[in-house]
């Protein structure tokens, strides 16, 4: 296997120029640039990058770990994280936690003996354990879109209270007095803010019912089961908000298999815009969330945070939108 003293040789330069060129150094003669790369090309030499990330210390790679990647939501944000870190020269190692904190834990081991350089972390659980055991070995860290009110680290978040408020809002605004929620595993710091933010709405109006808040668990089955036990209730709700897209779809295939109309009947709104959501008949009324943007920003708080140890924790809130489509307002077609 050919050495970086085998590609100098052969191009007809120094080690040096060699490691510049393989370091994107703009400080090598064009001809001897190419000399390198044609060497390296006829060697079929391959950097030993294990070697160099010892050197330097820093391999140039970040983790990026999430608790469902089947969720259409998730892939947005991580299109944001590998295309900021694509842009600073750094790879990005995806990790599915599928909702599972031991598997968490694992990751947390694994990718400090890759001896990555950060860690973006969307959370299994507020409670927060793996992140708390990075942040105590020196890691640096981000949580992005789900964070632990207690803990000290960098958060790029959505203010879910607001979009909830914006959901309930919306409903109460269209006339309904008897509102559902479909809330995502309490657990998870996005879902009791976002039912929060339903409940802060209500409660001024008398119309908060604990009997119409069911909790489901951000998936598509959750909202299909969450919206047959609330029409098994005496009196059914006429509105419902699922605290996200996936559940929101799985309450409208139920509501279209028990033979009632969306929104006649009983009107839906979701949480995240995914893309799907645009495309269902009726399209989904839901709560946008910034979902290329949080990835982007969490991985450039991540690298000042590499770069950077000591300065204090840098929190970062973006704002949902409500988008609203026909799940929730009965669009009368042109004749
Ligand atoms: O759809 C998955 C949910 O989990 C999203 O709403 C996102 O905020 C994450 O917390």
């Amino acid at each position: 296997m050919a050495s970086i003293y085998d590609v100098a040789k052969s191009a007809g330069t120094s080690i040096a120029t060699v490691s510049r060129v393989l370091n994107g150094n703009d400080r090598v003669k064009d001809s001897t640039r190419r000399a390198v790369l044609k060497a390296m090309e006829e060697l079929d030499y391959h950097p030993n990058t294990l070697a160099q990330s010892l050197v330097r210390k820093e391999t140039r790679t970040v983790a990026l770990v999430v608790p469902d990647i089947s969720n259409p939501f998730f892939p947005e944000v991580a299109r944001g994280v590998e295309d900021m870190a694509n842009r600073a020269g750094y790879n990005v190692i995806l990790c599915n936690s599928d909702d599972n904190m031991r598997k968490e834990l694992q990751y947390c081991r694994v990718m400090r003996t890759r001896r990555v350089d950060g860690i973006i972390f969307a959370m299994v659980s507020s409670e927060a354990s793996p992140v708390r055991s990075l942040l105590g070995a020196g890691m640096p860290v981000v949580v992005v879109d789900r964070d632990a009110g207690d803990l000290s680290v960098d958060a790029v978040v959505t203010d879910n209270g607001q979009g909830g408020k914006l959901a309930t809002q919306h409903l109460v605004g269209l006339g309904h007095v008897r509102i559902a929620c479909i809330s995502g595993p309490l657990s998870a710091g996005p879902a009791l803010a976002r039912l929060n933010g339903f409940r802060q709405v209500l409660e001024p109006r008398g119309l908060f019912k604990s009997e119409y808040v069911v909790e489901g668990d951000f998936r598509f089955s959750g909202g299909y089961e969450g919206m047959k036990r609330l029409l098994e209730l005496p009196q059914p709700p006429t509105a419902v908000f699922a605290c996200n897209d996936l559940m929101a779809l799985g309450a409208m295939l139920y509501l279209d298999e028990a033979g009632l109309q969306v929104p006649r009947d009983v009107a839906v709104v979701g949480y995240d815009d995914i893309q799907v959501s645009s495309l269902t008949r009726p399209r989904l009324t839901t709560v946008a969330q910034p979902k290329y943007e949080m990835g982007w920003m969490a991985m450039e708080v991540l690298l000042k945070r590499i770069s950077r140890t000591e300065e204090a924790p840098q929190r970062v809130t973006l704002q949902p939108q409500l988008v609203i489509r026909e799940s929730t307002v009965v669009v009368e077609r042109r004749k």
